[in-house]
């Protein structure tokens, strides 16, 4: 069973003359009263008898007071606080009416209930460091969350990579007329040689031809000139006569082959190659976008399974508040950050996580509730109830709504406190 503050009673702290209050077990308390009235002092000085020296305010004893200031807490669990005397000695005394200290106080009072303001005003970071130290996976939900942060810029280079390579692609001439692989213009020349080696051939024929004739000529002058060789001569002039008539039948038919269609061809082939390779590059830069653009697709994947694990993991975890979380490091309850929670959401998140930090401190203490309006105030105490929390707070405010208003340091429409009068101690609890 959770503590709760079953009463108060202080006298000369702070701005407080002489105040006795019975809060309600669980749910809203409201301490009303206008400005400068004394309200916050009494959550002063629950949060000093409570959380001990750390907690003392810097001018505890009222100003003027004659007698020093004293305080008496008791709690639900049969411990009664008190602080007085000049030093403000703090007596702590168990439900068998032990004396103990501060350490048995310590035991179930959570210094963040005594000082919620302290856990409000706490940095995004920080609220969500203290949740994911209550619910246990921190240290699982930052691995992910690195995971993720991973795997997003890998993402976000392949996607720039993918984009890159399709417009390089895209740019790329492609000649659909071109064959599939480069041609080779090794045959051409092959075939071009032999032909230029026959036609070598024929050109010594003709060379051979034109100096047959020189000779036939020179003998035909031998023949005029030394007639009286001519029988012996006749013979030779007969043979070489048949022999420039072979030779002049075989230059006649002799004709050259062209190898302008090769040389085409071979300049052809150049061409072609060119665009066979522009065409393999266009199809290799299609691939790799392909495949850029596929590994993002695949990255996509991964981001979403690593969510889905993330929110997997918090949505299995004990949270203090249904609907609490933690995005990108920050605490978040019903999707909104902090700064964007209505006022009553902030209070009903702190009151949760602080709750759960200690679960035997049963009470926190909530200065300024004077932003909520009726309607948030009913919720939110209502709220309280069910979660067997109780919260005392006071309000700029002497509606009906406050349990009690404070007003020059004291209860208003209480009796004055035995301190102006010699009778018998009576602490009086508000009309409410
Ligand atoms: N030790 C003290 N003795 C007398 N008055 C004090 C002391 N400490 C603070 N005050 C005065 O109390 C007033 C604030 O009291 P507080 O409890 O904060 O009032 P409230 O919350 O109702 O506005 C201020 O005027 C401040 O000067
Ligand atoms: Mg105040």
């Amino acid at each position: 069973m959770s503590v709760t503050i079953t009463a108060l009673e202080a006298e000369n702290v702070k701005r407080i003359k002489a105040v006795a209050l019975t809060p309600a077990p669980t749910g809203l308390t409201l301490v009303g009263g206008n400005n400068n009235q004394g309200k916050t002092s009494v959550l002063d000085a629950l949060a000093w008898a409570l959380g001990g020296d750390r907690f003392r305010p810097n001018a505890a004893q009222r100003d003027g007071a004659v007698a020093p200031a004293h305080l008496k807490v008791t709690l639900s669990n049969g411990v009664i606080v008190e602080r007085k005397g000049k030093n403000s000695t703090l007596t702590v005394t168990d439900p068998t009416g032990r004396r103990s200290g501060q350490q048995l106080l310590n035991a179930f009072i959570e210094p963040l209930a005594l000082d919620l303001p302290r856990f409000m005003e706490a940095s995004d970071k920080e609220k969500a460091d203290i949740l994911l130290r209550i619910i246990g996976i921190g240290t699982e939900l930052h691995v992910r969350d690195l995971e993720i942060k991973s795997l997003y810029d890998k993402r976000t280079f392949t996607g720039q990579l993918a984009q890159q390579k399709k417009h390089f692609a895209e740019e790329l001439i492609y000649y659909p007329e071109a064959p599939e692989e480069p041609v080779s213009a090794s045959d051409l020349i092959h075939q071009q040689q032999e032909i230029l080696a026959r036609n070598g051939e024929n050109q010594r024929k003709r060379n051979q031809l034109v100096q047959l004739t020189d000779l036939l000529e020179r003998q035909k002058k031998v023949v005029a000139d030394l007639e009286f060789q001519l029988s012996t001569e006749k013979q030779r002039l007969t043979t070489m006569q048949a022999d420039v008539k072979i030779a002049q039948t075989s230059a006649e038919n002799l004709q050259d082959e062209s190898t302008a269609e090769l040389e085409a061809s071979i300049r052809s082939i150049e061409e072609t190659n060119q665009k066979v390779r522009a065409n393999l590059e266009k199809a290799r830069a299609e691939d790799e976008a392909a495949q850029y653009a596929s590994d993002y697709d695949k990255l996509t994947e991964a981001i979403t399974q690593k969510r889905a694990d993330r929110m997997a993991l918090l949505n299995g975890a004990d949270l203090p508040l249904p609907e609490l979380s933690v995005e990108d490091g920050a605490l978040t309850y019903k999707g909104k950050h902090w700064r964007d929670m209505s006022g009553s959401d902030q209070l009903r998140v702190a009151a949760a996580i602080v709750r759960r930090l200690n679960p035997d401190c049963g009470f926190v203490l909530l200065d300024k509730l004077e932003q909520m309006d009726m309607t948030t105030l009913t919720e939110f105490g209502r709220w309280l109830e069910a979660e067997h929390l109780q919260a005392i707070a006071t309000r700029v405010s002497t509606g009906s709504e406050c349990q009690i208003i404070i007003e020059d340091g004291m209860v208003k429409d209480a009796e004055p406190p035995v301190t102006e009068k010699p009778q018998p101690r009576s602490w009086t609890k508000g009309a409410f």
